[in-house]
Protein backbone atom coordinates (compact mmCIF):
# COMPACT_ATOMS: atom_id res chain seq x y z
CA UNK A 1 0.00 0.00 0.00
CA UNK A 2 1.63 3.07 -1.31
CA UNK A 3 0.32 6.04 0.89
CA UNK A 4 -2.22 8.19 -1.29
CA UNK A 5 -2.52 11.72 -0.59
CA UNK A 6 -5.73 13.93 -1.26
CA UNK A 7 -4.40 16.92 -2.41
CA UNK A 8 -6.85 19.68 -0.74
CA UNK A 9 -6.77 17.67 2.78
CA UNK A 10 -2.94 17.58 2.33
CA UNK A 11 -3.38 21.28 2.46
CA UNK A 12 -6.09 20.99 5.69
CA UNK A 13 -3.26 18.84 7.28
CA UNK A 14 -0.66 21.67 6.37
CA UNK A 15 -2.72 24.33 7.91
CA UNK A 16 -2.79 22.18 11.00
CA UNK A 17 0.55 21.90 11.36
CA UNK A 18 1.18 25.84 11.13
CA UNK A 19 -1.34 26.62 13.64
CA UNK A 20 -0.10 23.74 16.18
CA UNK A 21 3.19 26.18 15.25
CA UNK A 22 1.71 29.36 16.41
CA UNK A 23 0.14 28.03 20.03
CA UNK A 24 2.72 24.98 21.02
CA UNK A 25 6.11 25.32 21.62
CA UNK A 26 8.65 23.40 18.66
CA UNK A 27 4.98 23.17 17.23
CA UNK A 28 3.99 19.77 18.92
CA UNK A 29 2.56 18.26 22.26
CA UNK A 30 6.46 17.39 22.63
CA UNK A 31 6.65 13.47 22.50
CA UNK A 32 6.97 12.86 18.44
CA UNK A 33 8.17 15.06 15.36
CA UNK A 34 5.70 14.21 12.58
CA UNK A 35 4.72 16.41 9.21
CA UNK A 36 1.26 14.69 9.80
CA UNK A 37 -2.03 14.62 12.20
CA UNK A 38 -3.32 11.37 13.12
CA UNK A 39 -6.90 11.38 12.58
CA UNK A 40 -8.19 8.35 13.62
CA UNK A 41 -6.97 4.64 15.03
CA UNK A 42 -8.36 1.22 14.00
CA UNK A 43 -7.10 -2.18 15.44
CA UNK A 44 -3.51 -1.97 14.29
CA UNK A 45 -3.44 0.96 11.63
CA UNK A 46 -3.80 5.08 12.18
CA UNK A 47 -4.63 7.13 9.27
CA UNK A 48 -3.74 11.06 9.18
CA UNK A 49 -5.39 14.21 7.73
CA UNK A 50 -4.40 13.57 4.23
CA UNK A 51 -5.83 10.05 4.13
CA UNK A 52 -2.41 7.85 4.15
CA UNK A 53 -3.40 5.13 6.19
CA UNK A 54 -0.12 3.18 7.67
CA UNK A 55 0.44 -0.22 9.86
CA UNK A 56 0.60 1.40 13.37
CA UNK A 57 3.60 0.47 15.67
CA UNK A 58 3.76 3.33 17.41
CA UNK A 59 0.70 2.47 19.26
CA UNK A 60 0.24 5.78 21.20
CA UNK A 61 4.01 5.02 22.51
CA UNK A 62 2.78 1.12 24.11
CA UNK A 63 -0.88 2.00 25.56
CA UNK A 64 -2.70 0.23 22.46
CA UNK A 65 -1.53 -3.26 23.08
CA UNK A 66 -4.98 -4.59 21.94
CA UNK A 67 -5.51 -2.12 19.35
CA UNK A 68 -6.78 1.19 18.50
CA UNK A 69 -10.95 1.46 19.08
CA UNK A 70 -11.20 -1.85 20.67
CA UNK A 71 -14.99 -2.86 20.80
CA UNK A 72 -14.98 -4.30 24.33
CA UNK A 73 -12.80 -0.84 25.43
CA UNK A 74 -14.74 1.61 22.94
CA UNK A 75 -18.49 0.03 24.63
CA UNK A 76 -16.98 -0.27 28.28
CA UNK A 77 -16.31 3.62 27.91
CA UNK A 78 -19.55 4.58 26.23
CA UNK A 79 -21.05 2.66 29.27
CA UNK A 80 -19.50 4.50 32.13
CA UNK A 81 -19.42 8.33 30.59
CA UNK A 82 -22.95 8.87 30.75
CA UNK A 83 -22.68 7.89 34.62
CA UNK A 84 -20.20 10.39 35.53
CA UNK A 85 -16.63 10.86 34.52
CA UNK A 86 -14.57 11.68 37.52
CA UNK A 87 -15.41 12.10 40.96
CA UNK A 88 -12.27 12.10 43.32
CA UNK A 89 -13.72 9.23 45.63
CA UNK A 90 -13.65 5.55 45.38
CA UNK A 91 -15.07 3.86 42.44
CA UNK A 92 -16.01 0.54 41.58
CA UNK A 93 -14.25 0.18 38.55
CA UNK A 94 -11.07 1.44 40.15
CA UNK A 95 -11.57 -1.22 42.84
CA UNK A 96 -11.82 -3.97 40.61
CA UNK A 97 -8.63 -2.66 38.70
CA UNK A 98 -6.73 -2.85 41.13
CA UNK A 99 -7.79 -6.25 42.40
CA UNK A 100 -7.21 -7.68 38.70
CA UNK A 101 -3.63 -5.36 38.50
CA UNK A 102 -2.88 -6.75 42.37
CA UNK A 103 -4.04 -10.75 41.31
CA UNK A 104 -1.45 -10.34 38.15
CA UNK A 105 1.42 -9.24 39.36
CA UNK A 106 3.71 -11.04 41.90
CA UNK A 107 5.11 -7.78 43.46
CA UNK A 108 1.60 -6.62 44.57
CA UNK A 109 -0.15 -6.59 47.31
CA UNK A 110 -1.37 -3.34 47.32
CA UNK A 111 -1.77 -0.55 44.92
CA UNK A 112 -2.03 3.61 44.66
CA UNK A 113 -2.87 5.23 41.10
CA UNK A 114 -1.68 7.98 39.69
CA UNK A 115 -1.98 9.35 36.06
CA UNK A 116 1.48 9.42 34.35
CA UNK A 117 4.34 7.14 34.45
CA UNK A 118 6.66 9.81 35.98
CA UNK A 119 4.33 10.11 38.71
CA UNK A 120 4.67 6.41 39.28
CA UNK A 121 8.37 6.75 39.25
CA UNK A 122 8.69 9.62 41.65
CA UNK A 123 6.20 8.00 44.28
CA UNK A 124 8.24 4.23 44.32
CA UNK A 125 11.10 6.17 44.88
CA UNK A 126 9.86 8.30 47.43
CA UNK A 127 8.58 5.36 49.16
CA UNK A 128 11.49 3.19 49.04
CA UNK A 129 13.15 6.59 50.53
CA UNK A 130 10.31 7.17 53.61
CA UNK A 131 11.26 3.20 54.02
CA UNK A 132 14.71 3.56 54.31
CA UNK A 133 14.80 6.99 56.23
CA UNK A 134 17.80 7.56 53.33
CA UNK A 135 17.96 9.50 49.83
CA UNK A 136 19.97 7.90 47.45
CA UNK A 137 18.33 6.40 44.85
CA UNK A 138 20.66 4.09 42.34
CA UNK A 139 19.29 3.93 38.43
CA UNK A 140 20.63 3.05 35.51
CA UNK A 141 22.42 4.42 32.53
CA UNK A 142 19.88 5.84 29.91
CA UNK A 143 17.36 3.89 32.01
CA UNK A 144 14.18 5.95 31.36
CA UNK A 145 11.54 6.24 34.29
CA UNK A 146 9.72 9.81 32.97
CA UNK A 147 9.81 12.81 33.85
CA UNK A 148 11.14 13.74 37.35
CA UNK A 149 13.99 15.77 38.15
CA UNK A 150 15.21 12.31 39.74
CA UNK A 151 14.10 10.18 36.69
CA UNK A 152 15.65 12.36 34.13
CA UNK A 153 19.77 11.99 35.97
CA UNK A 154 21.74 10.22 33.07
CA UNK A 155 18.67 9.33 31.25
CA UNK A 156 21.01 10.67 28.06
CA UNK A 157 24.00 12.30 29.69
CA UNK A 158 26.11 14.93 27.92
CA UNK A 159 29.08 13.52 28.97
CA UNK A 160 29.88 9.88 30.11
CA UNK A 161 31.55 10.40 33.64
CA UNK A 162 32.83 7.62 35.64
CA UNK A 163 30.00 5.29 37.62
CA UNK A 164 28.21 6.07 39.59
CA UNK A 165 28.19 9.97 38.99
CA UNK A 166 25.01 11.44 37.83
CA UNK A 167 24.41 13.91 34.83
CA UNK A 168 21.17 15.90 34.00
CA UNK A 169 19.39 15.45 30.83
CA UNK A 170 17.61 18.50 31.40
CA UNK A 171 17.57 21.94 31.83
CA UNK A 172 15.98 23.92 35.55
CA UNK A 173 16.94 20.63 37.34
CA UNK A 174 18.27 21.77 40.66
CA UNK A 175 22.73 20.82 41.15
CA UNK A 176 22.13 18.96 44.22
CA UNK A 177 19.73 15.85 42.58
CA UNK A 178 23.16 15.06 41.31
CA UNK A 179 24.12 14.09 44.66
CA UNK A 180 21.07 12.29 44.93
CA UNK A 181 21.00 9.86 42.21
CA UNK A 182 23.89 7.11 41.69
CA UNK A 183 24.20 5.91 37.84
CA UNK A 184 25.25 2.29 36.79
CA UNK A 185 25.92 0.41 33.52
CA UNK A 186 22.77 -2.30 32.77
CA UNK A 187 24.08 -5.35 32.36
CA UNK A 188 26.99 -5.23 34.12
CA UNK A 189 26.24 -6.72 37.83
CA UNK A 190 30.04 -6.65 39.04
CA UNK A 191 29.95 -2.94 38.82
CA UNK A 192 26.52 -2.63 40.39
CA UNK A 193 27.49 -5.15 43.10
CA UNK A 194 30.52 -3.14 44.31
CA UNK A 195 28.35 0.39 43.98
CA UNK A 196 25.92 -0.79 46.14
CA UNK A 197 28.16 -2.19 48.53
CA UNK A 198 29.67 0.60 48.79
CA UNK A 199 26.73 2.71 48.78
CA UNK A 200 24.81 0.40 50.79
CA UNK A 201 24.21 2.83 54.25
CA UNK A 202 23.09 5.82 52.15
CA UNK A 203 21.02 3.85 49.65
CA UNK A 204 17.22 4.21 49.68
CA UNK A 205 16.18 2.16 46.96
CA UNK A 206 17.17 0.92 43.29
CA UNK A 207 15.05 1.27 40.02
CA UNK A 208 15.48 -0.35 37.05
CA UNK A 209 13.72 -1.35 33.65
CA UNK A 210 13.97 -4.78 33.99
CA UNK A 211 13.95 -4.75 30.16
CA UNK A 212 16.01 -1.18 29.41
CA UNK A 213 14.40 0.30 26.75
CA UNK A 214 15.15 -2.27 24.37
CA UNK A 215 17.54 -3.94 25.83
CA UNK A 216 17.20 -7.60 27.34
CA UNK A 217 18.27 -8.27 30.55
CA UNK A 218 21.66 -10.41 30.38
CA UNK A 219 21.17 -13.88 31.79
CA UNK A 220 21.54 -13.77 35.65
CA UNK A 221 21.56 -9.95 35.99
CA UNK A 222 17.51 -9.75 37.31
CA UNK A 223 18.81 -12.15 39.56
CA UNK A 224 21.79 -10.77 40.78
CA UNK A 225 20.22 -7.25 41.35
CA UNK A 226 17.19 -8.83 43.05
CA UNK A 227 20.15 -11.14 45.61
CA UNK A 228 22.37 -7.87 45.69
CA UNK A 229 19.56 -5.34 47.14
CA UNK A 230 17.81 -8.07 48.70
CA UNK A 231 21.33 -8.59 51.05
CA UNK A 232 21.03 -5.08 51.76
CA UNK A 233 17.54 -4.90 52.49
CA UNK A 234 17.60 -2.04 50.06
CA UNK A 235 13.85 -2.22 48.20
CA UNK A 236 14.00 -2.91 43.89
CA UNK A 237 11.86 -1.10 42.35
CA UNK A 238 11.00 -2.70 38.62
CA UNK A 239 9.55 -0.17 36.34
CA UNK A 240 7.11 -1.96 34.34
CA UNK A 241 5.38 1.23 32.78
CA UNK A 242 5.86 -0.59 29.33
CA UNK A 243 6.84 -4.38 30.42
CA UNK A 244 3.47 -4.60 32.66
CA UNK A 245 0.46 -6.71 30.54
CA UNK A 246 2.83 -6.56 27.58
CA UNK A 247 5.66 -9.39 28.14
CA UNK A 248 3.09 -11.50 29.78
CA UNK A 249 0.40 -11.12 31.69
CA UNK A 250 2.50 -11.31 34.96
CA UNK A 251 4.97 -8.13 32.89
CA UNK A 252 8.54 -8.78 33.02
CA UNK A 253 8.66 -10.13 36.15
CA UNK A 254 6.75 -12.90 35.09
CA UNK A 255 8.42 -13.13 32.32
CA UNK A 256 11.63 -13.26 34.16
CA UNK A 257 11.23 -14.79 37.04
CA UNK A 258 12.26 -12.18 39.84
CA UNK A 259 9.85 -10.27 41.92
CA UNK A 260 10.61 -7.18 43.11
CA UNK A 261 9.61 -4.74 46.24
CA UNK A 262 7.70 -2.34 44.03
CA UNK A 263 7.11 -2.11 40.43
CA UNK A 264 5.29 0.61 38.38
CA UNK A 265 2.43 0.32 36.12
CA UNK A 266 1.28 2.50 33.24
CA UNK A 267 0.36 2.57 29.21
CA UNK A 268 -1.76 -0.95 28.84
CA UNK A 269 -3.63 -0.68 32.13
CA UNK A 270 -5.41 2.69 31.07
CA UNK A 271 -6.69 0.97 28.33
CA UNK A 272 -5.71 4.46 26.03
CA UNK A 273 -6.50 6.67 29.05
CA UNK A 274 -4.33 8.60 31.36
CA UNK A 275 -3.81 6.18 34.47
CA UNK A 276 -0.64 4.91 36.00
CA UNK A 277 -0.07 2.76 39.55
CA UNK A 278 2.29 2.12 41.88
CA UNK A 279 2.18 -0.96 43.73
CA UNK A 280 4.17 -3.58 45.96
CA UNK A 281 4.66 -5.05 49.30
CA UNK A 282 1.98 -4.34 51.52
CA UNK A 283 4.69 -2.87 54.09
CA UNK A 284 6.18 -0.05 51.73
CA UNK A 285 2.64 0.41 50.81
CA UNK A 286 1.06 1.06 54.27
CA UNK A 287 3.88 4.26 53.84
CA UNK A 288 0.26 5.71 51.97
CA UNK A 289 -1.67 4.79 55.25
CA UNK A 290 -1.45 7.73 57.62
CA UNK A 291 -2.90 4.95 60.38
CA UNK A 292 -0.52 1.88 59.46
CA UNK A 293 2.73 3.84 59.81
CA UNK A 294 4.17 6.69 62.41
CA UNK A 295 3.78 10.16 61.41
CA UNK A 296 7.26 10.48 60.30
CA UNK A 297 7.04 7.94 57.52
CA UNK A 298 4.11 8.33 55.96
CA UNK A 299 3.73 9.73 52.38
CA UNK A 300 0.62 12.23 51.78
CA UNK A 301 -0.77 11.00 48.07
CA UNK A 302 -3.57 12.57 46.07
CA UNK A 303 -4.30 13.19 42.35
CA UNK A 304 -7.49 15.08 41.37
CA UNK A 305 -8.17 12.53 38.15
CA UNK A 306 -6.58 8.82 40.23
CA UNK A 307 -8.62 5.92 39.80
CA UNK A 308 -10.75 7.74 37.12
CA UNK A 309 -13.41 5.52 36.34
CA UNK A 310 -13.75 6.17 32.48
CA UNK A 311 -9.57 5.03 32.40
CA UNK A 312 -10.68 2.13 34.60
CA UNK A 313 -13.19 0.59 32.96
CA UNK A 314 -10.63 1.01 29.93
CA UNK A 315 -8.21 -0.64 31.41
CA UNK A 316 -10.53 -3.68 32.82
CA UNK A 317 -11.97 -4.32 29.54
CA UNK A 318 -8.26 -4.63 28.07
CA UNK A 319 -7.14 -6.74 30.99
CA UNK A 320 -10.35 -9.21 29.91
CA UNK A 321 -9.06 -9.07 26.18
CA UNK A 322 -5.52 -10.39 27.14
CA UNK A 323 -6.48 -13.02 29.54
CA UNK A 324 -8.20 -14.46 26.50
CA UNK A 325 -6.69 -18.02 25.65
CA UNK A 326 -4.14 -17.40 22.89
CA UNK A 327 -3.51 -13.50 23.29
CA UNK A 328 0.16 -13.50 24.13
CA UNK A 329 0.91 -16.64 21.62
CA UNK A 330 -0.78 -14.42 18.81
CA UNK A 331 1.31 -11.12 19.72
CA UNK A 332 4.22 -13.12 20.14
CA UNK A 333 3.69 -15.25 16.51
CA UNK A 334 3.18 -11.53 15.07
CA UNK A 335 5.90 -10.22 16.40
CA UNK A 336 8.55 -12.76 15.85
CA UNK A 337 7.39 -12.88 12.01
CA UNK A 338 7.75 -9.26 11.77
CA UNK A 339 11.51 -9.96 13.65
CA UNK A 340 12.72 -12.66 11.21
CA UNK A 341 11.15 -10.90 8.07
CA UNK A 342 13.08 -7.26 9.61
CA UNK A 343 16.72 -10.04 9.85
CA UNK A 344 16.24 -11.22 6.80
CA UNK A 345 15.30 -7.87 5.04
CA UNK A 346 18.65 -6.86 6.69
CA UNK A 347 20.65 -9.78 5.34
CA UNK A 348 19.27 -9.64 2.19
CA UNK A 349 19.82 -6.13 1.37
CA UNK A 350 23.61 -6.67 3.04
CA UNK A 351 23.04 -3.98 5.96
CA UNK A 352 24.95 -4.68 8.79
CA UNK A 353 22.13 -4.73 11.36
CA UNK A 354 21.13 -6.29 14.53
CA UNK A 355 17.27 -6.89 15.54
CA UNK A 356 17.18 -6.53 19.53
CA UNK A 357 14.37 -7.07 21.61
CA UNK A 358 11.34 -9.36 22.09
CA UNK A 359 8.24 -10.10 19.94
CA UNK A 360 6.15 -7.52 21.31
CA UNK A 361 8.75 -5.04 21.58
CA UNK A 362 11.93 -4.54 19.31
CA UNK A 363 14.12 -2.25 16.90
CA UNK A 364 16.92 -2.89 14.35
CA UNK A 365 20.19 -1.43 15.81
CA UNK A 366 22.59 -0.55 12.42
CA UNK A 367 25.44 -1.59 14.69
CA UNK A 368 27.92 -4.78 14.62
CA UNK A 369 28.60 -4.68 18.37
CA UNK A 370 25.95 -6.21 21.17
CA UNK A 371 23.67 -3.78 22.16
CA UNK A 372 23.93 -4.77 26.49
CA UNK A 373 23.91 -1.11 27.58
CA UNK A 374 23.33 2.37 27.38
CA UNK A 375 26.75 3.21 25.63
CA UNK A 376 26.67 0.40 22.94
CA UNK A 377 23.55 2.11 21.79
CA UNK A 378 25.40 5.46 21.47
CA UNK A 379 27.53 3.42 19.03
CA UNK A 380 24.87 2.56 16.40
CA UNK A 381 23.92 4.53 12.99
CA UNK A 382 21.45 6.58 14.06
CA UNK A 383 21.37 8.50 9.98
CA UNK A 384 20.95 5.08 8.85
CA UNK A 385 18.03 4.04 11.69
CA UNK A 386 16.40 7.50 10.14
CA UNK A 387 16.42 6.60 6.49
CA UNK A 388 15.39 3.36 7.65
CA UNK A 389 12.19 4.40 9.53
CA UNK A 390 11.66 7.65 7.01
CA UNK A 391 11.39 4.98 4.04
CA UNK A 392 9.04 2.84 6.24
CA UNK A 393 6.80 5.78 6.68
CA UNK A 394 6.55 6.30 2.91
CA UNK A 395 5.65 2.96 2.64
CA UNK A 396 2.87 2.77 4.85
CA UNK A 397 3.99 2.19 8.24
CA UNK A 398 4.19 4.33 10.77
CA UNK A 399 7.00 3.87 14.25
CA UNK A 400 8.76 5.52 16.80
CA UNK A 401 12.01 6.59 16.71
CA UNK A 402 13.26 3.53 18.36
CA UNK A 403 10.37 0.52 18.90
CA UNK A 404 8.29 -1.39 17.53
CA UNK A 405 5.50 -1.90 19.48
CA UNK A 406 3.32 -4.90 18.21
CA UNK A 407 -0.29 -5.28 18.74
CA UNK A 408 -2.87 -7.95 19.06
CA UNK A 409 -4.53 -6.43 16.34
CA UNK A 410 -1.72 -6.77 13.63
CA UNK A 411 -3.64 -8.67 11.00
CA UNK A 412 -1.72 -11.10 8.01
CA UNK A 413 -2.90 -8.35 5.81
CA UNK A 414 -0.45 -5.97 8.04
CA UNK A 415 2.76 -8.02 8.74
CA UNK A 416 2.64 -8.74 4.51
CA UNK A 417 2.78 -5.00 3.97
CA UNK A 418 5.27 -4.44 6.52
CA UNK A 419 7.48 -7.08 5.35
CA UNK A 420 6.90 -5.45 2.22
CA UNK A 421 8.74 -1.96 3.55
CA UNK A 422 10.93 -3.58 5.18
CA UNK A 423 13.05 -5.05 2.17
CA UNK A 424 12.47 -1.50 0.36
CA UNK A 425 13.56 0.45 3.46
CA UNK A 426 16.35 -2.01 3.93
CA UNK A 427 17.64 -1.13 0.35
CA UNK A 428 17.50 2.55 1.00
CA UNK A 429 20.02 2.06 3.74
CA UNK A 430 22.12 -0.06 2.00
CA UNK A 431 22.39 2.90 -1.11
CA UNK A 432 22.54 5.48 1.02
C1 LIG B 1 9.77 2.77 31.33
C2 LIG B 1 8.97 4.05 31.42
N1 LIG B 1 8.83 4.64 32.59
C3 LIG B 1 8.11 5.78 32.74
C4 LIG B 1 7.50 6.36 31.66
C5 LIG B 1 6.74 7.64 31.83
O1 LIG B 1 5.38 7.43 31.65
P1 LIG B 1 4.43 8.67 31.27
O2 LIG B 1 4.77 9.09 29.88
O3 LIG B 1 3.05 8.11 31.42
O4 LIG B 1 4.72 9.73 32.29
C6 LIG B 1 7.62 5.77 30.40
C7 LIG B 1 6.97 6.38 29.22
O5 LIG B 1 7.21 6.02 28.09
C8 LIG B 1 8.38 4.60 30.27
O6 LIG B 1 8.57 4.01 29.06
Amino acid sequence: MAPTVDAKARETEIDLLERAREVLPAGSFGNIALDLIIKEGHAGRVRDMSGNEYVDFLLGSGPMFIGHAHPDVTAAVQAQIPLGTTFFASNEAGIALAEDICAAMACADKLRYVSTGSEATLYAMRIARAHRKRDKILKFEGGYHGMSDYSLMSLAPKTLANYPQSDPSSAGIPARVRDEMLIAPFNDLDTVRSLISEYAEDLAGVIAEPFQRLIPPKPGFLEGLREITAEHGIPLIFDEIVTGFRFSYGGAQEFYGVTPDMCTLGKIIGGGFPLAAVVGSEELMSHFDAAAVDPDGFLPQIGTLSGNPVAAVAGRATLEVLRRPGAYERVNETGQRLMDGLAKALGDAGVAGQVVGVPPLFDVFFSDEPIVDYRATLRADTAKAKIFNDALRANGVLKGDSKFYVSLAHTDDDIALTLNAFSIAAKAVANA
